[in-house]
């Protein structure tokens, strides 16, 4: 964001005037044909994509070099095994276009063909990044005018993912194009995500599409049309509870939107990143597992703490947050600073996360009483505390105590 960092704070400030805040008017997606605008990876992403994406922990310092140690360490830390496929170059690898339009890397990135060779053949698949205006988020070229070009050049490449960022293309087209007129300048932005996928499906080549606009204009309404795998809910994640907690919190009412093959995103992971404690990274990763979540670890995999490996490869969680059913879960109540949140599972199954969102421990002389009726839940529920692996009941008026920024999550087989 360096470059726009301006632009982004304008593009916040615009967002919460329209969008976001005030659920706008706009017209819909242009009345593009269904057909030709289903989705150009056939069955890709039916549960949440999975793998490690550049940007949370090195941003623009990203090489050739830290990718394909993010591939080897997806492999050696057991993160691949455990589902981890994507390995995603986010902004900052683009150099500039010749004569003939042909987008050339930057000396970071000196092959980009022989890095997606080096990374399939770690059994991975790879992402790319790009967005539809002249320049990324960073500064760097991006894909206005050139999307057929450069969808064919990420294929020919073999690239399997593409996150497009909206970032520039806000004041290069939108407000250039309907200065004034925020419906208009939403169409705008609508169509040019549907050319983007439009190109992908030209490829012929299952590409995941990212979308990335921050949750302008209610994207969850009309990016599975064009064509979206993902699309962001929300601005920006950082490695700190606070934004972390209202990401979440955001995410109410968008749990029907969500569904195999077209995702909710609220950004990706920052478990293991800044100065999150370890129950804060273990809430972090089981409320993006509820609701969900893409789950694109963001952290350096070559320093990974054994600690926080054991979060992001723990099984059970992961489950969760890819269980076929691709039911995405929500807050169900709260009582005080502990906050009850449940995820359907297939076969009747359920996933409940008890969460302390107070900054310090519940006291004992004060504890939280679980109340099974407002779950739906009646009667004794056998269960696995998915942080111990150990097998728990769930009794209605349990009181239950939990650290600061701690969760309890709990699968319950078949609930009664
Ligand atoms: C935006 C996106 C981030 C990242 C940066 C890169 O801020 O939301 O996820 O891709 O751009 O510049």
């Amino acid at each position: 964001m360096r470059f726009f960092a301006s632009l982004s704070l304008a593009a916040l400030a615009f967002a919460s005037l329209t969008a976001v805040a005030q659920a706008p008017a706009a017209p819909k997606a242009p009345a593009t044909p269904k057909a030709q605008l289903a989705p150009p990876q056939g069955l890709a992403a039916q549960t949440p994509p999975m793998g490690w994406n550049s940007w949370n922990y090195f941003a623009e310092r990203v090489t050739d070099k830290d990718i394909r140690a993010a591939a080897d360490q997806l492999v050696s830390t057991g993160m691949k095994d455990a589902g981890y496929i994507y390995v995603n170059i986010d902004d900052t690898w683009e150099g500039e276009r010749d004569a003939n339009g042909v987008l050339h890397t930057n000396a970071k990135f000196p092959d980009m063909k022989a890095l997606a060779d080096y990374v399939h053949s770690k059994g991975l698949k790879i992402g790319i990044y790009s967005g539809p205006g002249t320049k990324t988020c960073g500064g760097y070229a991006a894909s206005l005018g050139h999307e057929e070009q450069d969808a064919q050049m990420y294929a020919a490449w073999g690239f399997d993912y593409l996150k497009y960022d909206l970032c520039s293309f806000i004041p290069d087209v939108m407000e250039k194009q309907a200065p004034n007129d925020k419906a208009e300048q939403m169409r705008i932005m609508e169509a040019a995500y549907v050319k983007m996928g439009k190109a992908l499906k030209a490829t012929g080549r299952p590409i995941v599409y990212s979308l990335c606009q921050y949750g302008w204009d209610a994207p969850w309404e009309w990016a599975p049309a064009l064509g979206g795998n993902l699309w962001r809910t929300t601005g920006d994640i950082n490695p700190t509870w606070d934004r972390m907690y209202v990401i979440a919190s955001q995410q109410e009412g968008l749990q029907k939107y969500s569904g195999p093959g077209h995702w909710n995103d609220p950004d990706m992971l920052e478990v293991g990143n800044g100065k999150l404690t370890m129950a804060e990274n273990r809430t972090h990763f089981s409320l993006w597992a509820l609701m969900a979540a893409p789950l694109l670890a963001g952290n350096d995999l070559t320093a990974m703490k054994p600690e926080v490996t054991a979060i992001l490869t723990n099984r059970d969680v992961i489950a969760i947050d890819q269980d076929r059913l691709g039911k995405q879960g929500s807050r169900i109540y709260s009582d005080g600073e502990v906050e009850v949140w449940t995820r359907p599972l297939a076969g009747g199954a359920l996933a409940v996360a008890i969460v302390n969102v107070a900054d310090n421990d519940r006291l004992a002389s004060h504890p939280f009483h679980l109340n099974l009726t407002k779950l739906g839940l009646h009667g004794p529920q056998n269960g696995k505390d998915l942080w111990t692996g150990k097998a728990v009941t769930l009794t209605d008026g349990q009181p239950i105590e939990l650290p600061g920024h701690d969760v309890l999550l709990v699968r319950i087989g078949a609930p009664k």
